[in-house]
């Protein structure tokens, strides 16, 4: 870790580039991102309204308002940040679902046909989704107090992880550093929380473990590493099937979810 308790394998990533248009060029990968998923004007009727009627049963699930809100900024960043690529309105993106629950788009047949993936994530303030043409594992998880937190170590990460966290000089940080990687790689994966996380050790510099993919895929190369992203109290990980440059960030505001990206 450094001085400053930022993981030293977090990759870093440029603050803010501009909205770039249309077209990811090949191998590298978009990062959209929002801060402000707690704003009660996610909940106005016309908003929920904007959501596929699938998703608008989902969200009305939800108990807790944030959890809500939450929910309904990473649907309306999804389908915001996926109709920009396809370039068609967001009532035409379909998606189709893996195994163990990782979306895909399944129309318009143009992007599918371009090979166009994401991946979503969110916690507490912030959604967030990468883009691009290969698939892909993000994560993003505030970095806050856990539960029993010797136990949860012994029953998620392996020895090596539970070692890098014991001598990290913010052993919270490095957990959720960890936390992300072993999510991170499990949603590339496809496989969510049907893999025992204990054997899926992810400690930076250690060799992934090998999975046999859902859909029978090739094995890729795959690889995972730490974002630093200018979200103090974030830790985050993208996993990718092959090197790929850092990503291309763009932030985006709550009025960008609710009124479209410009
Ligand atoms: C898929 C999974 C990994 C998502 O975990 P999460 O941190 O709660 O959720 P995230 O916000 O990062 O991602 C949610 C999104 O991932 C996508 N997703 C769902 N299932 C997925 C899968 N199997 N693979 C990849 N992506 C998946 C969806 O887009 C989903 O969004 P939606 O709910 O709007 O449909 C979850 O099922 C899981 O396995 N959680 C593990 C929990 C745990 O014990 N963690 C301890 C870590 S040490």
């Amino acid at each position: 870790m450094t001085r400053e308790g930022i993981p030293v394998h977090a990759l870093p990533v440029a603050e803010d580039r501009a909205v770039r248009p249309g077209k990811i060029p090949p191998g590298e990968v978009d990062l959209w991102y929002c801060a402000e998923s707690h704003q009660p004007a996610l909940e106005e009727p016309y908003v929920l309204n904007d959501l596929c009627v699938h998703a608008q049963q989902q969200a009305r699930r939800f108990v807790c308002p944030e959890d809500r809100r939450r929910f309904i900024a990473g649907r309306l960043l999804l389908q915001n940040v996926l109709a920009r690529y396809c370039e068609c309105e967001p009532s035409r993106l379909e998606y189709s679902t893996g195994s163990f629950g990782k979306p895909a788009l399944s129309s318009p047949p143009s992007a599918v046909a371009a090979g166009l993936q994401f991946n979503l994530s969110r916690s507490s303030e912030v959604v967030a989704v990468a883009v691009g043409h290969m698939p892909l594992g993000l994560d993003i998880e505030k970095q806050r107090p856990v539960a029993h937190e010797q136990a949860f170590l012994a029953r998620q990460f392996s020895s090596q992880e539970q070692e890098y966290v014991r001598h990290s000089l913010r052993p919270r940080a490095a957990l959720f550093e960890i936390w992300c990687r072993k999510e991170a790689y499990l949603k590339a994966l496809g496989l969510g929380i049907f893999h025992p996380l204990r054997k899926c050790p992810v400690s930076p510099g250690c060799t992934l473990p090998v999975f046999e993919s859902p859909r029978g895929q090739p094995h890729l190369d795959w690889q995972l590493r730490s974002l630093n992203l200018p979200l103090p109290g974030y830790a985050a990980a993208l996993c990718t099937p092959a090197p790929t440059p850092c990503p291309h960030l763009i932030p985006l505001s709550c009025d960008d979810l609710l009124n479209g990206i410009r």
